[in-house]
């Protein structure tokens, strides 16, 4: 009964009948309602039926399977599967493109492409066009100071990633752009919780640009190193700029899709635990991502390939070279002294791996006042962090191979994932 009302404006009288459905669980919102939950469940029936009262499911489940019925001043909406399908979807798709660069950059293949056409470029296809690519990256300091006994057949595997790395872009350009198309065509694209009309344009100009800003990358590790101990390769800052973005639309991306499948909000202004856990969560959500952005320096140093003792550094509490003084200016050691990069990135771990775990305790120790779904995305998330942080050890102590330096890589995008679900399930009315 009460799962048949969902999104419909119902009579007060149905107000009683989920009153009676077990109901463990009421959201209100509205200050009106705040005085009337703090007395418990007493609903009172003449508040209820001077109101527009909405009932409807929580998490796209049935209100009788959680035995909960939320209550809201808000209109409720219908969630639109479609368009979830299509975000989450393209969403999915931008994880596959950084696992793709990081793949890319493992295996030194991101230099090999040495210009850029925004519309994309076919594969070499006869030994000639081969011949020039070639050519072309033989003038590049990558070839001269690190490649050189590479042959046309080795030269071919790092062009073919690199290559399917661009296309993969352009080929998320189409499947964003032309389901947006035909929503737009349909009028689908409408005012609702999720504020596409705002979002898209948004989501769009950050997936335009990443391209921009990948190219913007590549150039860096054209050019002739200026340090010349140093092999040439991307400025790490570049690097980090390029993963920030592909994190942030991935995030924008996840977001919006989470919004137009789960649209309604919590009423939790009357209960305690969902501001509290959601300040943890976003905490948490912070550090994932500010643990990330030092991975990237890692990353883009080559850190990973120093230091490949654990807990120690080369059998010391502190890398050696943590600081260097005629690094100037001295906020750079910061970003790209191989000690302080990695010390900094495993640090941050160790923080932010107890502060997702404690958020899953407070969690676990509210249950009754947390929607279930933030209760079980709290305790994934302390898993998967706890399996990255395993997989971060190994991936420095076995030095860096391709396929851990990528399972890392990816590691970090689930422990991201679940972050935003985990807040997106603790979003409430205020
Ligand atoms: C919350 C836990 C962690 C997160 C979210 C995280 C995230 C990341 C990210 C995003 C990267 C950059 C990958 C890339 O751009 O290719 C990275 C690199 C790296 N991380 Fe972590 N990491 C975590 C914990 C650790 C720990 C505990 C260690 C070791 C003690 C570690 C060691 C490394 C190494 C060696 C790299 C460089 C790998 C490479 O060159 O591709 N990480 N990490």
């Amino acid at each position: 009964m009460l799962a048949r009302s969902l999104g419909h404006r119902v009579p007060a009288r149905s107000a009683r009948l989920a009153r009676f459905s077990s109901a463990r669980r009421v959201f209100l919102r509205g200050n009106s309602r705040n005085a009337l939950v703090s007395r418990g469940l007493g609903l009172s029936e003449s508040t209820v039926s001077n109101q527009s009262i909405f009932i409807f499911s929580r998490s796209g489940r049935t209100a009788q399977r959680f035995g909960t019925a939320t209550f809201t001043g808000e209109v409720a909406h219908k969630s639109d599967k479609q368009i979830a399908a299509w975000l989450l979807g393209t969403a999915g798709a931008v994880f596959g493109m950084v696992v793709l660069g990081g793949v890319t950059r493992l295996t030194r293949s991101g230099l090999s492409m040495v210009d850029w056409r925004p519309e994309g470029s076919m594969l070499p296809r006869t030994d000639e066009e081969w011949r020039v690519e070639f050519e072309k990256y033989k003038r590049f300091p990558e070839f001269k100071r690190i490649n050189q006994s590479m042959d046309i057949e080795e030269f071919k595997f790092i062009y073919f990633l690199e290559w399917a790395h661009r296309m993969w872009g352009r080929a998320l350009g189409v499947i964003f752009a032309v389901p947006l198309a035909g929503f737009l065509l349909k009028g689908r694209i409408k005012k609702t919780p999720a504020k596409l009309p705002t979002r898209l344009p948004l989501l769009l100009l950050m997936g335009g640009s990443q391209g921009l800003v990948g190219w913007w990358m590549v150039k860096s590790g054209l050019e002739e190193p200026k340090d010349k101990r140093k092999d040439p390769r991307v400025s790490p800052y570049r690097l980090a700029a390029h993963l920030t973005m592909a994190v942030g639309l991935y995030s924008g991306l996840l977001w919006t899709g989470f919004t137009c499948m789960h649209p309604n909000r919590l009423a939790a202004n009357a209960f305690s635990s969902v501001p509290r856990v959601r300040m943890f969560a976003t905490s948490a959500l912070g550090l994932v991502g500010t643990t990330m952005l030092s991975g990237a320096f890692v990353a883009g140093n080559d850190a990973g390939h120093a230091y490949n003792d654990w807990p120690f550094y080369a059998g010391r509490m502190i890398p050696e070279d943590v600081w260097d003084p005629d690094l100037k200016p001295q906020w750079r050691n910061y970003f790209e002294t191989t000690g302080t990069v990695q010390f900094d990135h495993r640090n941050l771990a160790y923080i932010t791996a107890p502060l997702v775990w404690g958020t899953y305790a407070l969690a676990r120790k509210n249950p009754a006042t947390l929607p279930p779904a933030a209760v079980s995305a709290s305790g994934i998330m302390a898993g998967f962090v706890a399996a990255q942080v395993g997989l971060g050890i190994t991936t420095l102590m076995s030095n860096v191979p391709v396929w851990l330096g990528s399972a890392h890589q990816a590691g970090a995008l689930t422990v991201y994932t679940s972050g935003i679900y985990l807040l997106h399930t603790l979003r409430y009315v205020r």
